[in-house]
């Protein structure tokens, strides 16, 4: 089948090259000229591991192409994605620009009957309404399937070929036979449903895995005023399967383009109907004291920062990722430099998105040796590898006072070694 992906962020340039993948014929469309050039040349517009020996392979194999939106012709396709981004509203709802800009573009130029597949996160109502300005009007009938997406950035590439259930939602049964035959080959289990049903799971889904991370980051709150340890407190929780282990690591919150934006929306939308989902709105409250929780460490250490380097390990919202939306160290950065500390920070991948925000303010160093010589906190923000892989003489030998604030609790034997200051979430330590 031919089908076309508008947008290429992360949902859509993995759809777009598992579709690909998989044995249809995908156009992957954007506004951008950059990104169209760049995917031309096999480069990601995003970090993703994995994703450009898919770009490269499917192309060479006559699969996958990019256009540019004013240069597709959607007639070619009888299926068309929309994947374009939904970010958050001055007012926390989320806002349909590109969605509405996408509806208007593909209506001028159909000439002949489409089924349109929702891959973006809408609010609910968003597909009915999707449909009916498609169809208001038009001499070619357009069908809406709502099909949520559920991967992870990092692991998209692993997530979207292992689906845990593709979830269709439509008004149209023959529509949505026609999306799940094109994803037949994805072993999962097919939720048929209309659209509201589709639209909530999308929401309902993030809203309880960022709600399961604030309810350890709670509790982990409690385990540091009465002396408990929230690594044996979630390993004892986890192992109840009623329960389980997932999303239940206490830390530095939630970030990213997802949980935070899609928390937000989730209480946007219960509010409009008045529905009271103040568990959401508590999660989101946590979520938002922990991310700073580091910088509370360290006000307790040091009263006065000013002039002391301190270093970011880590600045991406999660490992295997070059994205700073909403993430902890824009916080924790913001805090350090209305103190006046001299910051240092290291990423493997996101370093050159902080310092479109930061500029010269902070300092970027190539290296972790660089960043911990004479510093006087490493403060762990995210969990690479090549951080956790770090052995703790290095901040022993390196650092002029060897204090590790761990957000991410990868160097819990630390908590052992007397000439290192340690202090990690949710477990008494140098505090
Ligand atoms: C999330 C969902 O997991 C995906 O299923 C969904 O498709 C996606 O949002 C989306 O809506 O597009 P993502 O934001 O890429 O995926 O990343 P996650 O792996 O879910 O991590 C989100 C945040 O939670 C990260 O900052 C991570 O560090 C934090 N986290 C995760 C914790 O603090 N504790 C945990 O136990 C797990």
């Amino acid at each position: 089948m031919k089908i076309s992906v508008i947008g290429t962020g992360y949902v859509g340039l993995v759809t777009g090259v598992s579709l690909a993948e998989i044995g249809h014929e995908v156009i992957c469309v954007d506004t951008n000229i950059e990104k169209i050039e760049m995917l031309k040349r096999f480069k990601s517009p995003i970090y993703e591991p994995g994703i450009e020996d898919l770009i490269r392979s499917n192309f060479e194999a006559g699969r996958l192409s990019f256009e540019l939106n004013t240069a597709v012709n959607y007639d070619e396709c009888e299926v068309i994605y929309l994947a374009v981004g939904t970010p958050q509203a001055e007012d926390g709802t989320a806002d349909l620009t590109y969605i509405n800009q996408v509806i208007t573009d593909v209506k001028a130029s159909s000439h002949e009957d489409k089924i349109i597949v929702t891959k973006s996160t809408v609010p609910v109502g968003t597909n009915a309404q999707i449909k009916q300005k498609l169809n208001e009007g038009s001499d070619v009938h357009f069908d809406v399937v709502s099909n949520p997406e559920f991967l992870r950035e990092g692991s998209a590439v692993k997530d979207v070929f292992n689906p845990e259930r593709i979830v269709l939602g439509s008004d149209n049964e023959t529509a949505i036979k026609v999306v799940a035959d094109i994803n037949e080959k994805f072993d999962a289990p097919v939720i048929q449903t209309n659209f509201e049903s589709a639209e909530i799971i999308k929401y309902a889904s993030n809203a309880f895995l960022a709600t399961k991370i604030s309810y350890a980051n709670m509790i982990s709150n409690l385990c540091e005023a009465t002396g408990g340890d929230i690594y044996a407190v979630t390993y004892g929780m986890g192992l109840d399967h009623r329960i389980g282990d997932k999303f239940l690591q206490a830390g530095i919150g939630y970030g990213g383009s997802c949980f935070p934006k899609d928390t937000s929306a989730l209480t946007k939308i219960a509010d409009k109907y008045q529905v009271d989902s103040s568990i959401v709105k508590s999660a989101m409250k946590i979520n938002e004291q922990q991310q700073t929780k580091l910088v509370s460490y360290l006000d307790q250490i040091y009263p006065n920062v000013k002039g002391k380097k301190i270093s970011l390990l880590g600045l991406a919202f999660k490992p295997e990722t070059d994205d700073i939306r909403d993430a902890a160290s824009i916080k924790v950065i913001n805090e350090l430099l209305k103190r006046d500390a001299e910051v240092h920070v290291f990423d493997p991948e996101a370093m050159g998105n902080i310092k479109n925000i930061f500029g010269e303010k902070i300092t970027y160093d190539e290296t972790v040796d660089e960043l911990l010589q004479d510093s006087e906190a490493a403060l762990v923000i995210t969990e690479w590898e090549v951080i956790k892989k770090i052995d703790l003489s290095e901040f022993k030998s390196k650092m002029k006072r060897p204090l590790i604030l761990d957000g991410r609790g990868i160097f819990l034997d630390a908590d052992e070694d007397s000439d290192i200051e340690y202090q990690t979430i949710g477990r008494k330590g140098a505090i």
